[in-house]
């Protein structure tokens, strides 16, 4: 019998919310596949820090590292504004990206047409948009030494070096190529050294795709292009920080952060994990959307567990939900009662248990 384990950090806020709608989408699969999965669900972020004084306990480390899959909720908690950065939950998920060697961030936003209205860009606009940010994950202003407080000063450092670009840019040439058939490399070159080698890196690294264009833009360019001109790029490749940057303000056209999933890959396990955040003020309210977490559990089938129909199975049951008008408060209709998130869950579990197509060709 196929046999997963699945490591669980359901974090901070709504983490534990859209994880729980997750986990039972994720063991609905397994059970229309046969498939046994043990959830293992470990401690990060705030709560972490709060039952054991670390953001990422040994236990949860070592459960991530000797596993199938890592599914991620959420981390953050403003209770702990103040606190140096090695204690923030932040600090968790970070030695957790760097210790499972996760350097290449997928990040997919997709338009479903259903769902054009939630977003605030005119319908002409998001037609068509199919956007995969793949963003270098590991390296850059987030990981860059020296690093620290001195008094009124402090210091972030910027760095590459070429291996770290070339193994992301492959990851971004080699979707391309199944893909739309264009990267649009995402820098500062006109201000950054960091840009320049990326740039040079990048380009050097295309030469091995000749199937695949490749286009260079300027980071302020790319954010205006994004949501002027959005069907216009398919995989946008970039480093960390403005990888960050970029992909929320890609969830716009999405029309809520809480729908976009992300996988973070590398040698070992996978992470996937909600582009969203822990989002306090909504939390423990039942009103998150799950979509975010449970197309993550799509994305841990397809390139944490090498499952492709489980993912589509997952993903024909989301642009079902879509069509049918389920909505969460998030893109929620003027004048119509929402789903909750349990009855998002509900709804998505359904259709993946009763769905026959998918299955028939499996
Ligand atoms: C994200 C988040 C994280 C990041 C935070 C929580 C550290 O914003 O996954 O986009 O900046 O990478
Ligand atoms: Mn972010």
């Amino acid at each position: 019998m196929t046999r997963y384990r699945i490591v669980v950090l359901a974090g901070d806020g709504i983490g534990p919310e859209v994880t729980e709608q997750a986990t039972r989408v994720l063991g609905a699969v397994a059970d229309r596949f046969g498939w046994q999965v043990e959830l293992v669900p470990q401690l990060i972020g705030g709560a972490a820090y709060r039952a054991t004084g670390s953001a990422l306990p040994p236990d949860a480390l070592a459960a991530a590292l000797d596993c199938d899959a890592v599914l991620m909720g959420a981390v953050g908690d403003p209770l702990m504004d103040g606190v140096p950065r090695e204690a923030r939950p932040e600090a968790g998920l970070l030695t957790l990206r760097k210790r499972l060697g996760v350097f290449a961030n997928l990040r997919p936003v997709r338009v479903r047409p259903a769902l054009a209205t939630a977003s605030p860009l005119r319908p002409e606009v998001l037609h068509g948009v199919d956007v995969l940010i793949v963003r270098e994950l590991t390296g850059g202003l987030y990981y860059g030494e020296p690093r620290g407080r001195y008094g009124n000063r402090a210091v972030n450092t910027l760095t590459y070096d070429a291996s770290e670009i070339e193994r992301v840019a492959r990851v971004a040439f080699e979707a391309a190529k199944g893909r739309g058939g264009l990267v649009t490399s995402v820098d500062k070159a006109n201000v950054l050294e960091v840009s320049q080698l990326w740039r040079e890196t990048v380009t050097k690294i295309a030469r091995e795709y000749p199937t695949v264009r490749l286009d260079h833009q300027l980071v302020d360019t790319t954010a205006m292009r994004l949501i002027a001109s959005p069907s216009a790029f398919d995989v946008v490749l970039t480093e960390n920080m403005f990888g960050d940057i970029l992909s929320d303000e890609a969830a716009v056209l999405a029309g809520s952060l809480g729908l976009l999933p992300s996988a973070s890959l590398g040698e070992g396990p996978g992470l996937f994990e909600p582009v969203h955040g822990s989002a306090p003020d909504i939390a423990g309210k039942g009103i998150a959307n799950p979509i975010g977490a449970i197309l993550s559990v799509a994305m841990l089938f397809r390139f944490g567990l090498k499952q492709a129909q489980a993912a589509e199975l997952i993903e024909h049951a989301i642009d079902e939900i879509a069509d049918r008008g389920c909505r969460t408060a998030d893109i929620a209709r003027h004048g119509e009662r929402p789903l909750s998130t349990s009855e998002m869950g509900d709804r998505v579990t359904d259709l993946v248990l009763h769905a026959q197509g998918a299955l028939a060709r499996h």
